[in-house]
């Protein structure tokens, strides 16, 4: 008798759980795929029932929860679950007393994907064949719940902070993302067995974790690079990978892409965008008021001014460097994001997010090798040679795929 290898288990033990999810109830609130599939889509989450976070918990504590479930089933079942539950106010956006949650410093992961050196990853193709589109659905899959953490990561390890004073829009905002992205990856997901595969079939890398744990210590930095530049990034390669399924009479995949998909990616930059602006404004406006305040006013007493605190802090201090918020998303990207933002940008779609040109096109890439500078230059006034002291990698699928 021949043991399989690891290797080989875990792929058996994939595809024997591809197959018994071919019986699992319908997916809620997945109208578009249901007209598009012409069936219901089936739920990858149901045979799998975490407990759900108590009523009248803390938000960010239901964030940790998805953080730490070890698998995307898990994750999805509890993303749900807790998405209902911030939407009829049945948890609050603060940390309950006595209880501060432990931010893992990586999120638990299905251990049905084999991981591999973003290097050696073999490139998908143009998706001319089945295994082909197979691979770039797969690598999407992969994507998306690397986004489902993501977004409850923003939650949970930002979300208590008072200096970036975070109101009830922001956790609906990136509530809403997580449960976006985690039915992009249910719908791949199940696009992929449609398509005769299964999620593990293929290897993978977490490169995309990398990015977060450079900006873990920092909001702006964060929403800089995962939601400003890699959700836009992922704007950008949208039509051509809707085109690789759409010359090669895969309709189904591209009309998931195009008409759901990308649609729903636009309002994550878009979230990006926002909270970026909000977080300059915060630190310009404070200042202003403590420049105004009386020279007998106290910071700490009187809620007119600027507190003691916030005259301190490092990410307040360098936003009041940049007198525009997209000045200061350029130094953002030249200090955490390795490589370039690299030519065709698909503009109509970043202007939808309300990422216009003039945050992006002063730091793009003039040839595919080399970014320009920008603190401060305009498009015509571009400066090769963008050095990064803490560089987050910029590998091929993770740019080439977005969020
Ligand atoms: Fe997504
Ligand atoms: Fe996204």
């Amino acid at each position: 008798m021949r043991w399989a290898s690891p290797a080989q288990f875990r792929g058996l033990l994939c595809a024997h759980l591809a197959i018994l999810n071919k019986n699992r109830r319908p997916l809620r609130r997945f109208g578009t795929v249901m007209s598009l599939h012409g069936k219901v889509a089936a739920s990858h989450s149901t045979d799998f029932q975490p407990s759900r976070p108590a009523d009248g918990g803390s938000i960010l504590e239901a964030a940790v929860r998805v953080l730490t479930a070890q698998s995307a089933t898990e994750k999805a079942t509890l993303t749900h679950q807790t998405a209902d539950m911030w939407r009829d106010r049945r948890l609050q956006c603060s940390i309950l007393p006595d209880s501060t949650p432990e931010v893992p410093d990586r999120p638990g992961r299905d251990d049905c994907v084999r991981l591999v050196d973003p290097r050696k990853m073999k490139s998908p193709g143009k998706g001319n064949t089945l295994q082909s589109r197979q691979r770039l659905v797969h690598s999407l899959v992969h994507i998306e719940s690397w986004a489902v953490d993501l977004s409850w990561d923003i939650i949970a390890r930002f979300g208590a902070d008072p200096s970036y004073q975070l109101p009830q829009e922001f956790f609906d905002d990136f509530v809403r993302v997580a449960e976006d992205e985690c039915r992009h990856h249910e719908m791949l997901r199940e696009r992929l067995e449609e398509m005769g595969s299964f999620y593990g079939a293929f290897p993978a890398h977490d490169a995309l974790w990398d990015s977060a744990a450079a900006t873990a210590h920092s909001l702006p930095a964060r929403l800089a690079i995962e939601h400003c530049t890699h959700e836009a990034r992922g704007l950008d390669v949208m039509p051509s990978t809707v085109a690789k399924f759409r010359v090669n009479g895969d309709e189904m995949t591209a009309k998931l892409l195009e008409d759901v998909i990308y649609k729903e990616e636009i309002t994550h930059c878009a979230a990006g965008v926002r909270w970026l602006k909000h977080l300059h404004s915060l630190a310009h406006e404070s200042q202003e008021l403590a420049s105004s305040a009386s020279p007998t006013q106290d910071p700490i007493t009187d809620p007119g001014t600027a507190s003691a605190s916030e005259a301190g802090v490092p990410w307040m201090e360098e936003a009041r460097q940049f007198p525009k918020v997209e000045l200061w998303f350029h130094a953002l990207v030249k200090k955490y994001f390795k490589g370039s933002l690299k030519p065709p940008f698909n503009t109509v779609g970043r202007a939808q997010a309300g990422f216009g040109e003039e945050w992006y096109m002063p730091i793009a890439a003039a040839s595919g090798s080399s970014a320009a500078a920008s603190d401060g230059a305009g498009p015509s006034q571009q400066r090769p040679g963008l050095t990064n002291p803490a560089p987050v990698p910029a590998s091929r699928c993770l740019i080439g795929a977005g969020l």
